[in-house]
C-alpha cells in the first residue's frame, strides 16, 4: 500500500485545502510569469498544476506524480495539460524542457529528495528556476500536524518523527539546491492559514488514511486512536479555528 492511494476527494479534505492556499504563493515566490513553460513534480490531484495553468494556459504546464488516481484526477482537472505517471528521481522528459520547475509538499515523501533535486534542475533550462516547498516539522510550524505527531507520540513514542525527513528542518531545501549544483537566490518561508469548522472538520480527515499521519492513525487500534483523537481535541479550541501552516521554501537557478 503507497502512502498516497487516498481518493482525490479525500486528498483535498486533508492536505488539499492547505495546498490551494500554499500553490498561489509558491507560483509568486518562484517568479512564474506569462510565456514560461512550468512543470509540478508530485501534482497530486493538481492544486499548484490548477493555478499555473490559470496563470500560463495548459499547454505550458506539464505535471507527474507516481499515483494513477492522482494523475488521473489531474488530467481531469486540466485538460490540456501534459500529466504523466512517474517518479520525481527519474523525471519522464528530455534536459533543458522547461522554464521553471516546482515542487509543492514533496520533497520529504520521496525515496531520494537528493536525486529529485537534481533531476529537477536537469529538466530546466540553463537560466530557469527550481523551486519546492515543504511542511515545517522541525519548529512545529504546521500546527495541523504537528498537532496530530505530538498527540500520537504520546501514545507511542517510538512514533518517527517527520522533522528527520527531507525539506522539513528550515534552509534543508536550499541545501539540496545547492547539493545539485543549482544557485540558490531565496530560502525563506510560506505562510497560510486553514479554517476549521469545529473539531470533526479538523479529525475525520485523518481518519481518511492519507499520507505518512493518516497511515500511522489507521495502524493504531480503536483504543489508542481514540487516545490520540482525545489527545488533539484537548490542543484545539471548541467550535471554529483555524490553523496557520508554515512551508521552508527555496529557490534557485539553473547555472549556464
Ligand atoms: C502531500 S502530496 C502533495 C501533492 C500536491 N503537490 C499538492 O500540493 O497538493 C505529496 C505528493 O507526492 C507524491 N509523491 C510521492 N512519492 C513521489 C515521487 N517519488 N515522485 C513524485 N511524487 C511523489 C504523492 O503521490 C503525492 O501526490
Amino acid at each position: 500500500m503507497s502512502l498516497f492511494d487516498a481518493s482525490p476527494a479525500h486528498y483535498d479534505r486533508f492536505m488539499g485545502r492547505y495546498s490551494v492556499r500554499l500553490a498561489p504563493l509558491l507560483v509568486e515566490a518562484a517568479g512564474v510569469e506569462g510565456g514560461m513553460r512550468v512543470l509540478d513534480v508530485g501534482c497530486g490531484p493538481g492544486g499548484l498544476t490548477s493555478v499555473l495553468v490559470d496563470r500560463l494556459a495548459a499547454e505550458r504546464v506539464a505535471a507527474v506524480d507516481p499515483a494513477p488516481q492522482f494523475v488521473e484526477e489531474c488530467r481531469a482537472r486540466n485538460p490540456g495539460a501534459d500529466v504523466r505517471l512517474g517518479g520525481a528521481e527519474d523525471l519522464p522528459w528530455g534536459d533543458d524542457e522547461f522554464d521553471a520547475t516546482l515542487s509543492c509538499l514533496v520533497i520529504a515523501h520521496v525515496e531520494d529528495a537528493e536525486a529529485m533535486t537534481r533531476e529537477m534542475a536537469r529538466v530546466t533550462r540553463p537560466g530557469g528556476t527550481v523551486a519546492s516547498c515543504m511542511w515545517d516539522f522541525d519548529e512545529g510550524g504546521m500546527r495541523m500536524l504537528n498537532t496530530f505527531w505530538t498527540a500520537i507520540r504520546a501514545v507511542d513514542p517510538s512514533y518517527e518523527r517527520r522533522e528527520n525527513r527531507a525539506g522539513t528542518s528550515r534552509g534543508q531545501i536550499a541545501e539540496l539546491l545547492a547539493g545539485a549544483g543549482v544557485r540558490v537566490d531565496v530560502d525563506d518561508e510560506l505562510v497560510v492559514t486553514v479554517d476549521y469548522e469545529g473539531f470533526d472538520d479538523f479529525w475525520d480527515p485523518f481518519t481518511f488514511g492519507v499520507g505518512p499521519s493518516g497511515n500511522a492513525l489507521q495502524s493504531l487500534g480503536e483504543a489508542d486512536r481514540a487516545v490520540v483523537r482525545e489527545a488533539c481535541r484537548a490542543a484545539l479550541s471548541d467550535g471554529p479555528f483555524s490553523l496557520e501552516a508554515r512551508a521552508w521554501f527555496a529557490r534557485g537557478t539553473v547555472p549556464g
